[in-house]
């Protein structure tokens, strides 16, 4: 263990949550573009992956999507250290340890929630982690799993993985259950009990509590910032992404006003980029189809768009809708 206490990033008042198939390197780049101050995070990636398979793959990024933290899947202190070294390394600016995912493949690792009845272990390998580099390593973890789900057990495994020296905790604040419930249905059934999320706070508020679950817009973030150090969007963050516009502007001081379309045109010029590299238009394009969520004529740009994914258009035309005067540009 390491007495080593990180010193966390003075503002992560606004993350992205990381989403297996969602929240690839091309998502990132265009929630950068929307949000400049937020914390964007990787897919999980599991230490294996890491070990064994494509680095670049699981790993490359564009420089743009800045501050990015890595999320490791994992439970081997030996082999979580190796793979934070190798992704502080390639660049990444923070090393997260996946301590949620509910999925039958991830009990199979013994990782993810599971984990969280094992507080020594997460402990050892949040200390090797952090050992082994000099960026940040945080925790994203639920607030109980099973029937382990008391605010006494929730206490406990806090202070017990603080002693690591980890500080930044992201609480999605819904417990797991590891039976009986999809991953999907484990983001939804069980309930979400913010007030434990805001007790963790006041039991320990040396620590830097992120609040994630159920967090769709502005006036969220306010309420939860209210005793919180940031809040997490995931779902709404995808499906409605001008949502990190929005929250972009309302929670920091000097952010830029931004107009819809001349984000995507900053996304038809890197799709144009990519494309030399052998990334199809559908990669990135499919990430966009929430943008205009809303606006008059959504459902006719999401149409076009969609067919255009579908027949591998090239991104020149994502906008053909609006030039053609079928929608107002918003
Ligand atoms: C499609 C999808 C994939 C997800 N993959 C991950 C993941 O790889 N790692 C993780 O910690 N959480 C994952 N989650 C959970 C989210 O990070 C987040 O905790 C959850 O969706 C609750 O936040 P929300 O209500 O704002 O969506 C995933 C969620 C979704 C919808």
């Amino acid at each position: 263990m390491t007495d080593k206490q990180q010193p966390a990033p003075a503002n992560r008042r606004l993350s992205v949550a990381p989403m297996m198939d969602w929240t690839d390197r091309h998502c990132r780049y265009f929630h950068r573009l929307l949000a400049p101050s937020a914390w964007l995070y990787t897919e999980m990636v599991t230490t294996g992956a890491i070990l064994h398979g494509d680095q670049p793959r699981h790993l490359d990024f564009d420089d743009a999507e800045l501050p990015v933290a890595l999320q490791l899947g994992g439970s081997n202190p030996h082999e979580l250290a190796q793979c934070a070294r190798i992704g502080e390394q390639w660049g990444y600016s923070e090393i997260n340890l996946n301590v949620g995912c509910p999925s039958d493949r991830v009990q199979r690792g013994v990782f993810g929630a599971c984990l969280m009845k094992q507080p020594p272990l997460v402990r050892d390998c949040l200390a090797a982690m952090q050992d082994a580099v000099s960026v940040p390593v945080t925790i994203k973890t639920r607030i109980g799993v099973d029937d382990y789900d008391s605010w006494d057990f929730l206490r406990d495994f806090v202070g017990e993985v603080a002693r690591s020296g980890v500080s930044v905790f992201i609480l999605h604040a819904r417990k797991a259950w590891l039976s009986g419930l999809s991953p999907k249905q484990n983001r939804e059934i069980p309930a979400l009990e913010y007030d434990k999320a805001q007790r963790v706070k006041q039991t320990f508020p040396e620590l830097q509590i992120i609040v994630n679950g159920g967090i769709t817009c502005v006036e969220d973030a306010h309420q939860h910032l209210a005793y919180s150090d940031g809040v997490m969007l995931g779902r709404a963050a995808y499906q409605t992404p001008w949502v990190l516009s929005q929250c972009q502007q309302a929670l920091f001081a000097d952010a830029a006003p931004l107009d819809r379309t001349a984000v995507m045109q900053k996304m038809i010029a890197y799709c144009e980029q990519q494309q030399r590299h052998g990334v199809k238009p559908r990669h990135i394009g499919r990430h966009l189809l929430g943008l205009y969520h809303a606006q008059p004529g959504a459902r006719i740009w999401r149409r076009w768009m969609s067919d255009c994914l579908q027949r591998n258009a090239p991104a020149s035309d994502w906008l053909e809708p609006f030039r053609s005067k079928q929608i107002q540009a918003a």
